[in-house]
């Protein structure tokens, strides 16, 4: 019987001295910002930058992030990676470079900045970054050529968004970018984004807190029951952000509808509880009793350590 979750010590990512000298600790999520780039246009996000190792992203004149010099100098990162154990990263995009929103024209020109600069920020880290790229994911065809593109010029993968607007993952041209990203064995990283604004969820930080978990959950959702996992290869390498959101916890209410509410029986060939080796989470979760429930509802060997 385990002991109780509560008598645990806090979680902290895999420190130096608890690591195995012969295990190798990949942080699948973690995310760069550059120290700066050409004007993007019109309501695009820009840099205020600080100093060498501060900056601000602004939205117009709204503050969005604080950023330090670990967003984009390699070395303050693996420094970082060397003190946690940490011996790779996967490098993501940050999400609100994604442009989803714009032209496809503007949106594949701010993918290819971003990705070009992700490659010059992760060069000094050699084969410890492992940059993934953005893509113009509201333009299939658009998409899977910047993938391309980024695979031969040396990103390991790519980060998307959860949804573009109202389309989910379950969407044609959504489904068409996996299939070519599995074609590609090129690994994709979901990462929720644009959550839901309204009056009660904008105040304590209710969008990230309650609204990003929903995403994610949501996402999952999309997959399962849009019979996407039924129409992608078994080869797809998929990862979702923060542990999946809330969709471990809820599993068992998602299989009870799948079994008896007439709007779910059906939507998907085999139970939604049949699905959970198809993808894999992080571990962004904050808590050990939520890790624990991930590996026993999901897998040890589908939840991967991530930073965020
Ligand atoms: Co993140």
């Amino acid at each position: 019987r385990p002991a109780p979750v509560a008598a645990a010590a806090p979680y902290t990512l895999a420190r130096a001295d608890r690591v195995p000298s012969d295990q190798r600790v990949i942080d699948v999520h973690s995310h760069f910002v550059p120290h700066g780039w050409p004007d993007l246009g019109t309501g695009a996000p820009w840099l205020r930058v600080e100093s060498e190792r501060d900056a601000m992203i602004m939205i117009g004149s709204d503050e969005f992030r604080r950023v330090r010099s670990d967003c984009w100098d390699a070395a303050a990162r693996l420094a970082d990676m060397d003190a946690d154990g940490v011996a790779a990263q996967v490098v993501s995009p940050t999400p609100v470079f994604f442009a989803y929103d714009r032209p496809v024209g503007e949106a594949e020109k701010v993918a290819r900045i971003f990705n070009d600069l992700a490659l010059e920020i992760c060069r000094p880290g050699g084969r410890r970054l492992l940059p993934f790229c953005q893509v113009p994911l509201q333009d299939p065809d658009a998409a899977c050529r910047e993938l391309e593109r980024c695979l031969d010029a040396g990103h390991a993968g790519v980060e998307i968004g959860n949804h573009v607007g109202d389309r989910d993952l379950d969407d044609e041209g959504i489904v068409t970018f996996l299939q070519h990203a599995a074609s590609l064995d090129a690994p994709v990283f979901v990462h929720p984004w644009a959550m839901p604004s309204s009056p009660r969820l904008d105040r304590w930080m209710a969008a990230w807190l309650t609204g990003m978990p929903a995403e994610t959950h949501l996402s999952i959702i999309a997959m399962i029951l849009g019979g996407v996992f039924d129409r992608v290869p078994e080869s797809l390498r998929i990862c979702f952000a923060h542990g999946g959101g809330s969709f471990a916890f809820w599993l068992g209410r998602l299989e009870n509808a799948w079994r008896r509410r007439p709007d779910v029986v059906g939507t998907s060939q085999q139970p939604p509880s049949a699905y959970v080796t198809r993808f894999s989470v992080d571990s962004v979760v904050f808590e050990p009793a939520a890790l624990r429930v991930l590996v026993d509802v999901l897998g040890a060997s589908q939840v991967m350590v991530g930073s965020d």
